[in-house]
């Protein structure tokens, strides 16, 4: 099968490394036709152009691979490509947050496939164990780390008791974090896989409405101070849903020591769902980086190469209400902390913003209770 790769960073390079070595039948048989490049970067190899019509016009390239990154012009792409009766697969989760529906609803009247398993957890199989499960559970409950960069930061901070800023650094150093690290640190890279996710794992189209914090504040002396009461932190997302009812946040989580999550090494994620008969599904692995994130798309290309034909996405409207995620939180404000008790999400961040308005340095995490991260 031919396949075009909509831009050549750190993912379209990891997707043509794959491709290239050839170590299996399937990978063999793909082909690189196409790479588009920016206008104006040097061709570097013959297969890469500047024109996307060029790639469109073509009718034996079947495939599109989104790895370009941010919204405009990776939605227009995508939207052309579908258009044209191409398939579509994409690691680029704020695009497919942002356009959930309108993909998903323009591939299937077009009748090709729009595949996104690289958009979240990288190279975890994600996306396709919530397919499998949603085949006979509700899916109740989804969780996790979906965010390495600063799963890293707050690793680092652990085990070299480093103040944010130094163990932020490291993260850039490490290749981590982006020169403005605000998306991995600030809950919002996090926040597009939860969409995603929760969209998928409830039949909805989940928008970027929910409460959503991130570690920015966290400082070493916090990190004391949980540990002294037996927990440490994570930068979670949660997601549940109830009958017609569904709510979402992403925050700073204390977990007690012993948990799985607590101890989640490095960059890696771990992501969650639990279903009545399946009851706790946990999945560890690497959740960036070229080859894991070009594994998860060379292994969607597989996949429509084979003709497996996904179970249709179904959207229906559930309410989002944030009174299911009730819960206690922990609020540092001028040094003192303070904990609160089975309080609504969406009360404690509006509580927190106005705090940060006397104290810009404020930091607010929820205390996990056992039933969300059993
Ligand atoms: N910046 C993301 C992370 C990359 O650190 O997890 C993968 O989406």
């Amino acid at each position: 099968m031919k396949i075009a790769l909509l831009g050549f960073g750190t993912v379209g390079k990891g997707v043509y490394e794959i491709l290239n070595r050839k170590d299996t039948n399937d990978t063999a048989q793909i082909e690189i036709a196409h790479i588009l490049i920016r206008k104006g970067k040097e061709k570097k190899l013959p297969i890469m152009v500047e024109d996307y019509d060029q790639i469109l016009r073509d009718p034996q390239c079947e495939c599109i691979v989104e790895v370009m990154g941010g919204i405009e012009p990776a939605h227009t792409y995508i939207m052309k490509a579908l258009q044209a009766k191409k398939h579509v697969v994409t690691a680029n989760k704020a695009v497919v947050a942002a356009h959930y529906q309108e993909f998903i609803e323009t591939a299937q009247k077009q009748q090709v496939q729009f595949r996104f398993e690289a958009s979240c957890g990288g190279g975890i199989p994600w996306i396709h164990s919530l397919l499998q499960a949603k085949r006979i559970d509700l899916i109740q409950r989804i969780s996790g780390i979906f965010n390495g960069t600063a799963n890293y930061i707050i690793d680092q901070m652990v085990k070299k008791d480093l103040e944010f800023a130094v163990a932020l650094k490291e993260a850039q150093d490490a290749g981590y974090a982006e020169a403005d690290p605000s998306a991995d640190i600030d809950g919002i890279d996090t926040a597009n896989k939860a969409m995603i996710s929760a969209s998928l794992a409830f039949d909805i189209v989940c928008t970027r409405d929910f409460p959503i914090s991130g570690i920015r504040h966290l400082t070493k002396q916090d990190l004391h101070h949980f540990l002294q009461h037996g927990y440490s932190i994570r930068l979670l997302m949660h997601a549940c849903m109830q009958k017609d009812r569904y709510a979402c946040v992403v925050e700073p989580t204390l977990i007690k020591t012993d948990t799985l999550e607590a101890n989640i090494p490095d960059n890696y994620n771990l992501t969650s769902l639990y279903g009545e008969t399946l009851g706790d599904l946990k999945i560890y692995g690497q959740g960036a980086g070229a080859l894991p994130t070009g594994n998860a798309i060379v292994s969607d290309v597989i996949a429509i190469q084979h003709k497996e034909v996904p179970d249709p996405v179904v959207l229906t409207h559930k309410t989002f209400d944030t009174s299911l995620l009730k819960g206690d939180y922990i609020l540092r404000k001028d040094k003192q902390y303070q904990t609160y008790h089975a309080v609504d999400p969406l009360w404690m961040h509006e509580i927190y913003r106005e705090i940060l308005q006397e104290d810009p340095a404020a930091f607010l995490a929820r205390i996990s209770t056992k039933g969300e991260m059993q």
